[in-house]
């Protein structure tokens, strides 16, 4: 079915067939996972729409997949748009208008909404109206729509940069971190059963050390080495062949993150989040830079990677630094 402007979604196949479809499924972020679950036993249990959700987080960490799984947990349908993607108020009146009664918003990228459809979203997110303006000067006229209770979920890598009016609207706000290298671990170990391929727990403990604490950067490396697994070790992950990867160095031909798409970048510098927040998202057409894949990178420690959302130097102590 051809999908509304503003509904394009901008992950591929092998990213989504990974999804967790269900909290239960969900590995980590567990303050994150018992809020929403609470949340929404709550709202269910009264037969109301959940509270609007805004999640914040570093890229890869799970704020898509779990706008998808609380809409399937709520029993209700999910449209999907991003900030960048709505340029008129016309946009965000066409595609509210047709939300039923519970639906769930997913806004991407919602930082980078523009002004005057944030503001749109206040009343629609308040008393689920919105009033539009229809022409100008002595013709113009105002048009009231009533619109379904609905649930907006907001998705930011960059929450800082939300006025704190939009903030406060959202009942429910969520800071997705970085994973332990056991949680992706548990990850990858799921993954694996859905890819089919036979894997280790060092193995998949090698490779989770190295994915930078990102689930999506994990589930790319596991499937670049079940290829080499598969070609050259009798389809089963383990050490020698995550060692091989690594030492092949990065993968040129499939980009870790939709938002890599340009020139390798230089060995050994460190992955900068920051720095990747203030970049153009995958939803803009022109030049977009590359960010290092962490593969052929040297291995991050723990309290390395947690500098690294924070966007300071890896020596620097993790403890230091605001909201990122
Ligand atoms: N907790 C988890 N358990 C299992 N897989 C996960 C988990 N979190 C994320 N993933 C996997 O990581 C991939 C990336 O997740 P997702 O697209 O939801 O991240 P995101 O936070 O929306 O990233 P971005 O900011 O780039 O949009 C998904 O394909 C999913 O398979
Ligand atoms: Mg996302």
């Amino acid at each position: 079915m051809p999908q509304p402007p503003g509904f394009e979604p901008k992950d591929d196949q092998s990213d989504r067939a990974l999804r967790p479809k269900r909290l239960a499924e969900f590995t980590g972020q567990e303050a994150v996972t018992r809020n929403l679950s609470v949340a929404i036993a709550a709202a269910r249990g009264r037969n109301e729409q959940l509270d609007h959700v805004l999640l914040s987080g570093p890229p890869g960490l799970g704020k898509t997949t779990l706008a998808h799984i609380m809409a399937a947990e709520m029993e209700a349908e999910i449209k999907e748009t991003a900030g960048p993607l709505l340029e008129k108020p016309g946009d965000l009146a066409g595609i509210l208008s047709a939300l039923r009664p519970g639906s769930v918003l997913f806004i991407d990228e919602i930082h980078s909404l523009k002004r005057i459809i944030e503001e749109y979203l206040y009343s629609a997110m308040e008393d689920f109206r919105i009033t539009i303006q229809l022409g100008d000067g002595a013709t113009a006229q105002a048009l009231t729509l009533n619109l379904a209770p609905f649930t907006l979920v907001g998705a930011t890598t960059r929450e800082g940069s939300l006025s704190a009016p939009f903030r406060s609207r959202f009942g429910i706000r969520e800071r997705l971190d970085l994973y332990s290298s056991d949680e992706l671990t548990r990850i990858l170990s799921r993954s694996a059963t859905l890819l089919d391929v036979e894997a280790d727990y060092d193995g998949l403990q090698l490779i989770a050390s190295r994915s930078r604490g990102t689930a999506r950067y994990a589930n790319n490396h596991l499937r670049r080495i079940r290829d080499l697994a598969q070609v050259r070790y009798a389809n089963a992950i383990t050490v020698p062949v995550a060692e091989e990867d690594r030492r092949r160095g990065p993968d040129r031909t499939r980009p870790a993150h939709p938002y890599l798409s340009g020139p390798e970048p230089s060995p050994g510098r460190p992955q900068d989040h920051r720095r990747h927040g203030r970049r153009r998202g995958p939803y803009h057409r022109g030049h977009l830079r590359a960010l290092p894949d962490p593969v052929g990178l040297p291995d991050q420690d723990p309290a390395g990677a947690t500098d690294q959302r924070q966007g300071l130097p890896p020596s620097r102590p993790s403890a230091a630094g605001g909201s990122g």
